[in-house]
């Protein structure tokens, strides 16, 4: 009788409410078990940023403010569940921007508090990485993940779910913001990962040849900060010339520098580290000539690659409910006194 109860404990589903709220999409989501996505809200800030060229934080915590209660009602509805279902609250604490990330803290609090639910911080950048699990029930760690978002790139060992060993990470531009840099450049607005994505497909990636950022003694670290003045300079000089820069050719050959670094570091610390699963996450991981390509070299390797559909790879709620998971697993907690960390360093707490 005893044990029946025990198992029956056990095969009870854990119900994790998660809200995301770093940038500039405000994103609730109902995840089941860890893997199961029941609901996943965004609700995107885009066409206000695209204004102004990029995210303005002070608006980012506005409009947080205005759709969050919407977001978190729609994500509980189409889960078809209520407050009083749920096991648990995750939220993103950090990294991000301050004012965003404290619209979700605060509302993760309130409602923890209000329903008296265990309340689970979530590194943002460890959702990203968790992402993977939604859509790959036979993903497990350890692997290696190549973290390619709009403020981070970073090459890591997942050792364990939640545990990283960081081998390399970008010394200036976040491969995301390269790509939004250089679109701005050529014109084609905010965000600019995929319009350039996009352009790209029409253009010649062998037209212009750009610097491949590589750090002396550092294998796995990125720089991103050359490739984009060398972009920069190239439009300049064609213009101080009076020439005419196919702007998809322009396109296609700084994506296929960037892709080629990307996929090159990867495959190396695959190779030192003897990995054989590879998985990649954030925004950028939805870059198509990035899924190829990685695919190509892991296909050409042997390894076996993983990646998020599109709309898990940029920033969303179902992520960091998948990370708050396992965090619940291990027991991590966190108190009313729990705050935004827009600078947290991934791996602590
Ligand atoms: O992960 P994410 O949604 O937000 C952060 O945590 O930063 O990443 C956003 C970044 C932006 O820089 C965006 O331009 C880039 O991801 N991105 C892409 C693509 N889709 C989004 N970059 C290249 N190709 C894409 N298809
Ligand atoms: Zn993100």
């Amino acid at each position: 009788m005893e044990k029946e109860m025990v198992s029956r404990e056990c095969e009870k589903d854990t119900l994790i409410l998660a809200i995301e709220s770093s940038c500039d999409e405000t994103a609730a989501s109902v995840v089941r078990n860890g893997r199961q996505v029941l609901s996943n809200v965004i609700s995107s800030q885009i066409e206000l940023h695209k204004l102004y060229g990029g995210v303005v934080p002070e608006i980012a915590s506005r409009k947080h403010i205005e759709k969050i209660n919407q977001v978190i009602e729609q994500a509980l509805a189409d889960a078809k569940v209520t407050l009083d279902d749920l096991d648990a609250v995750g939220v993103t604490y950090g990294p991000g921007l301050v004012g965003a990330l404290l619209v979700g803290v605060a509302e993760a609090k309130a409602i923890s508090y209000a329903k008296k639910l265990p309340l689970v911080g979530v590194h943002h950048i460890e959702g990203h990485v968790s992402a993977n699990y939604i859509e790959h029930p036979d993903l497990e760690p350890p692997f290696l993940c190549l973290i390619v978002s709009g403020g981070h790139t970073h090459l890591v060992i997942v050792e364990d779910y939640g545990k990283f060993k960081i081998l390399g990470r970008t010394r200036d531009d976040a491969a995301g913001e390269a790509f939004d840099k250089v679109a701005r450049a050529i014109g084609l607005g905010y965000p600019g990962g995929p319009k350039i994505d996009k352009l790209s497909r029409e253009g010649n990636s062998d037209a212009i040849v750009f610097p491949k950022g590589k750090i002396e003694g550092a294998p796995y670290d990125f720089s991103f900060s050359g490739v984009k003045s060398a972009v920069l300079n190239y439009l300049n000089q064609a213009k101080m010339q009076g020439r005419e820069v196919p702007a998809a050719d322009l396109a296609a050959s700084f994506q296929k520098s960037v892709v080629e670094v990307l996929v090159e570091h990867t495959m190396l610390a695959a190779k030192d580290y003897n990995m054989k699963k590879v998985a990649m996450a954030g925004g950028v991981a939805s870059n198509e000539h990035l899924r190829a390509a990685m695919k190509q070299a892991c296909d050409e390797n042997g390894y076996q690659l993983y990646y998020p559909s599109p709309i898990f790879c940029t920033d969303n709620a179902a992520m960091i409910g998948v990370a708050a998971y396992y965090e619940y697993l291990k027991g991590t907690r966190h108190g009313w006194d729990l705050n935004a960390v827009p600078n947290l360093k991934l791996g602590e707490r």
